[in-house]
């Protein structure tokens, strides 16, 4: 009897906590899922400021989306730039090329185009290059202005969301020229 009792209040008390436990449950579900937070991560990190070429509007630059992380448009004409030392290091006004001391970079493309895009990246070669700020991982250095500094100061979790984001837009073809070193030679 006094078991039985005893059983049943344990039924009682343990209730709870597998209802707690079946609705935490629940919710994790509805957690955005990689893709999606992704996607949140690279529209807040200013990603599309450099990897999606900005056209002009009358209230300013805005990024045209049919060229989505896209990089530098390969059919850009450009003078060549003053890479002396200064108190300006310019930009193009589409701001997917730099030039400053350390040469002329160009933003890459981030669309998931194997010959021209991240489309051959692994997951774990996104890491490391936002880990260790090394180009594909273990290159050379990677060059301004690309702040993988701030990428490199997010969990693994939300590196690998914005590898998955970048892995879902439009692939889009378009070979972004090598980076130059101030001695005019392309970097490899
Ligand atoms: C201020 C401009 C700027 C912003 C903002 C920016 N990038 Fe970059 N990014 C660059 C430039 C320029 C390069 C090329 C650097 C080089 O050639 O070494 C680059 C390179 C890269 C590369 C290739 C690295 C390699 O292995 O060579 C990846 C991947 C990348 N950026 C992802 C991102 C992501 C994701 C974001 C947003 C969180 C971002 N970038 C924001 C300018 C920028």
């Amino acid at each position: 009897m006094k078991t039985a009792k005893l059983t049943l209040l344990a039924v009682v008390c343990i209730a709870p906590v597998i209802l707690v436990a079946a609705v935490g449950k629940k919710e994790k579900k509805t957690t955005p899922d990689a893709v999606a937070r992704g996607k949140y991560l690279v529209n807040f990190g200013g990603c599309n400021d450099c990897h999606t070429p900005l056209k002009m509007t009358g209230k300013g630059p805005v990024p045209d989306l049919s060229r989505l992380l896209c990089g530098h448009p390969e059919d850009t004409k450009l003078p060549p730039p003053d890479l002396k030392p200064g108190p300006w290091f310019a930009a193009t006004a589409g701001m997917t090329a730099w030039a400053g001391p350390w040469g002329i970079s160009y933003a890459p493309n981030l669309t998931p185009d194997k010959n021209t895009g991240l489309g051959i990246w692994t997951e774990e070669m996104f890491i490391k290059t936002m880990r260790t700020g090394r180009h594909m991982g273990s290159g050379r250095e990677i060059l301004p202005p690309m702040p993988w500094q701030s990428v490199a100061s997010l969990t693994d979790g939300d590196i690998k969301a914005i590898f998955a984001y970048l892995q879902t837009v439009p692939a889009i073809t378009n070979h972004v020229p090598r980076p130059v070193n101030p001695k005019g030679e392309t970097f490899e």
